[in-house]
């Protein structure tokens, strides 16, 4: 799989890229759109290893990767009050997450089949998109069962146990994003190659960097890519603020908000390794469930046929 520069300079959490990044293989999404390629000068870094459950299903953590689970958990607790969206912070509070130690999945999967019929499966740091699909398909929402390392605390490409547990599991108890991850995972089982490329847009501006609230002022975040990330978390509400620019990696001052629509959500390229220019908004959560139920297939042959927009952002030489 083509790995994309590390950039610490980014100072964003891991696994934003969840669809681009949990996969491999010639199939997996595992692109920005601009399609730049990794720096061969680039330092090789250990790979993440996803841990084994024992014979009784438990996974057991080192005091430094509890310690790495408390300090994310402290760091966001600070910043998601007010820009979480409601729905989001009932279901942090159902899945009463352990303050000091990374939990358990069976633990998780209590909370998420009591309200959804979800639960969780443990993989390997990288699945083929194929297994993605078909997790999802299942109502099961794959997490890799590692932690970054401290060098790795503001940015990492592979998906880690906290984007996904505290990104995406909170939602997965409300019962329009968990009939969306389905639905998506379902159509993405039967698409094709190049469809899921397509498809992928569609989950990246929803599922990693929805927002939700047509009002500017009540706007609230729903998207895990954010909610996992303490500096993008503030950034993608910030619209009426100057941003301290980092050249190259913010693409602007300002993030944009565009209304959802998802002609153009399919077409929009995106990349991963840098804070998001655009994000689409939502009315509201239940606007999931008229996405699944609208011809998102006929939607994306529709896209296919017109194109991608051109990038917001500097696009890099391949
Ligand atoms: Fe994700």
């Amino acid at each position: 799989m083509e790995r994309l520069p590390h950039t610490n300079s980014v100072n964003k959490a891991i696994g934003a890229n969840s669809v681009a990044c949990k996969t491999l293989g010639t199939d997996a999404a595992s692109h920005d759109d601009s399609a730049h390629k990794k720096q061969d000068s680039m330092p090789k870094k250990q790979p993440y290893v996803s841990h084994q459950p024992d014979s009784h299903g438990h996974i057991h953590y080192s005091d430094d990767e509890n310690g790495m689970w408390q300090a994310l958990l402290e760091r966001q607790a600070e910043q998601i009050p007010n820009r979480a969206c409601p729905a989001y912070l009932d279901g942090l509070k159902k899945l009463n997450l352990p303050a000091t130690r990374i939990p358990q999945l069976h633990d998780i999967d209590e909370v998420l089949q009591a309200t959804t019929g979800w639960q969780t499966a443990a993989v390997p740091a990288l699945i083929s998109f194929g297994k993605f699909f078909k997790l999802l398909a299942n109502k099961s929402f794959p997490v890799a069962t590692f932690i970054r390392r401290f060098d790795d605390m503001d940015y990492i490409e592979e998906p880690d146990i906290f984007h996904e547990i505290v990104g995406h599991c909170p939602l997965l108890t409300h019962p329009a994003f968990a009939t969306f991850n389905e639905t998506y995972g379902k159509l993405g089982l039967n698409a094709t190659k190049e469809e899921r490329w397509f498809l992928a847009r569609l989950y990246w501006f929803t599922i990693e960097f929805g927002l939700v609230g047509q009002n500017k002022g009540s706007r609230r975040i729903y998207g895990g890519g954010i909610l996992s990330s303490p500096s993008e978390t503030v950034y993608a509400l910030n619209a009426g603020s100057e941003q301290q620019a980092e050249p190259q990696h913010q693409p602007q001052n300002q993030p944009e908000h565009r209304a959802f629509d998802l002609l153009d959500v399919l077409r929009t390229p995106y990349r991963i390794d840098h804070i998001q220019p655009i994000y689409y908004v939502i009315d509201d959560l239940d606007t999931l469930f008229d996405i699944v139920n609208s011809d998102i297939m006929g939607m994306v042959k529709q896209a296919m046929s017109l194109g991608l927009f051109e990038p917001s952002y500097a696009v890099k030489n391949a």
